[in-house]
């Protein structure tokens, strides 16, 4: 094992990055690296970038800017400081990084996690390396699975990448492309992974995929499991007192899933469903598979099965050839559905994907305005949610100390923060909270007298909230 080093990860966009980053840094741990928060005292820097829009493309180029500056003190102090982009960007843009930034020594795509150190020993030895190859072995067989001391730092609550890659080519999304095809971890490694992440007192497993729900990885008896049924065998390992998994596609939400919404009290009743549009012409256009009708209809089979779910959404504004009349049908749907809660973006063209060369090119203008107008009516909705919430106790599960001594932060089943005077000793156990004030950002509440595990039942007040068109 070479002498430690100091490692500073830096992630950007999804969930998966930031369970990749963990990985990259389980790895590194084995060959010496030890991470810091410090990028000054790195002496490898890598940023794990996303490539999903151009705003977030451009933040990795300001950070190179960044980054190059202390890899030049270091210099001067005589330090080498090796700096790596890895990600969605390292994927698509490649070479394209050490033209437009030198300083950076390795770049390598999101297939090339596992080969990691090899790929630092030999960009160290023999210079700059782009390595963006879509992998032809398991690279999660080849990952080193997280340390129990890692993992207790990193809390109550943990990602697990169970499925990456996608296959639907929405006309808009650079994930086929950087992701590459689909891919299903066999369920008895994510199921070794998550006992590992319970032993070390993970309480709430998120599975996560680009495509969550078309999840088939290999069972133990040799054919394919569903997601359902990996979500029922997660939940029977000891510890584990919470599921959730995201992203979902409305296409493959299937009725064995939609019935483990019923059948399993572990999985939480919060479901993130991107929509993004409610215009069947613009659905069409963006590939999407999905009728609006057909949404409508799967959140109602959804609500059937468990009357408590709580629905979130993506929504893109301006996509080429969104009329008004386009996006009045988004802000119907908005209403109609009454999400929780829901991310909005302006449509941002991505070359190389059929979005970006459609005729119908919305003006930047408009869509700011369609956006600010999109996220009033989705504040309205989540404001109307949150305030169903007043005076009902759900169970929260305590992950860190909250803003005044004495408080504690935790999620409600519907993934709000929920801020409680209460001793420390309750970080990373699941409590019953009364909800007594509604916040800006997140929910405030006391302690039950009851004892925890109160079943989650829909408010009785409706959510649904008229927006103008
Ligand atoms: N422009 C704007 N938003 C996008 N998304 C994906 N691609 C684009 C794009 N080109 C949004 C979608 C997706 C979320 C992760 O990001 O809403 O669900
Ligand atoms: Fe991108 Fe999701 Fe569509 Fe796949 S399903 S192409 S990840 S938006």
């Amino acid at each position: 094992m070479s002498q430690s080093r100091k490692l500073y990860v830096k992630s950007f966009g999804c969930q998966m990055n930031v369970y990749d980053s963990r990985r990259m840094a389980d790895t590194l741990a084995s060959h010496g690296y030890v991470e810091t928060a410090a990028a000054e005292d790195a002496d490898l820097i890598i940023l794990n970038t996303c490539h999903i829009r151009e705003k977030a493309a451009e933040k990795v180029y300001s950070e190179l800017g960044r980054v190059r500056r202390l890899k030049q003190a270091a210099a001067v102090e005589n330090r080498r400081v090796l700096i790596a982009v890895a990600g969605c960007v390292a994927q698509a843009e490649g070479e394209e990084i050490i033209r437009r930034a030198p300083a950076v020594d390795l770049v390598f795509g999101p297939q090339s996690y596992h080969r990691l150190p090899m790929l630092l020993a030999r960009a160290e030895r023999d210079g700059r390396a782009v390595y963006t190859d879509f992998a032809t072995e398991d690279k999660f067989a080849h990952l080193a699975p997280p340390s129990a001391a890692a993992t207790r730092a990193r809390g109550a609550c943990a990602f697990v990448t169970v499925q990456e890659g996608c296959d639907k080519f929405c006309t808009f999304c650079v994930v086929p492309y950087t992701r590459g095809a689909e891919l299903s971890r066999p369920v008895q490694s994510i199921i070794a992974e998550i006992e590992l992440l319970a032993e070390a007192g993970v309480r709430e497993v998120t599975l996560i995929g680009q495509n969550v729900n078309a999840y088939h990885g290999m069972g133990p008896d040799g054919g394919p499991w569903s997601l359902a049924r990996l979500l029922e065998r997660a939940g029977v390992v000891p510890g584990i007192e919470r599921l959730r998994y995201t992203t979902s596609h409305p296409h493959d939400m299937d009725d064995e899933l939609i019935a483990a919404h019923r059948d399993l009290p572990k999985l939480m009743p919060q479901l993130h469903l991107p929509v993004q549009s409610g215009s069947d012409r613009i659905l069409a256009a963006m590939n999407r598979s999905h009728t609006r009708a057909d949404y409508l209809s799967l959140v109602e089979r959804l609500r059937h099965a468990c009357p408590a779910l709580a629905l979130t959404s993506d929504f893109i504004v301006g996509f080429p050839g969104e009329s008004e009349d386009d996006f009045a049908a988004t802000l119907s749907l908005v209403a109609e559905v009454g999400f929780s809660g829901a991310f909005s973006f302006k449509y941002s063209p991505r070359p190389g994907t059929p979005g970006a060369e459609m005729p119908g090119q919305i003006d930047e203008a408009v869509k700011s305005e369609r956006l600010q107008r999109l996220q009033r009516a989705i504040d309205e909705c989540q404001a109307a949610f949150n305030r169903s919430c007043l005076g009902r106790t759900f169970d929260v599960l305590f992950e860190r100390p909250g803003r005044h001594s004495g408080q504690l932060v935790g999620r409600s089943p519907y993934l709000q923060p929920v801020q409680a005077t209460a001793p420390a000793s309750l970080i990373g156990d699941i409590a019953a909270v009364t909800i007594t004030e509604i916040g800006s950002n997140s929910l405030f509440g006391a302690l039950a007298a009851v004892g925890p595990r109160a079943a989650v039942t829909r408010p009785a007040e409706t959510v649904l909230v008229a927006t103008g068109a």
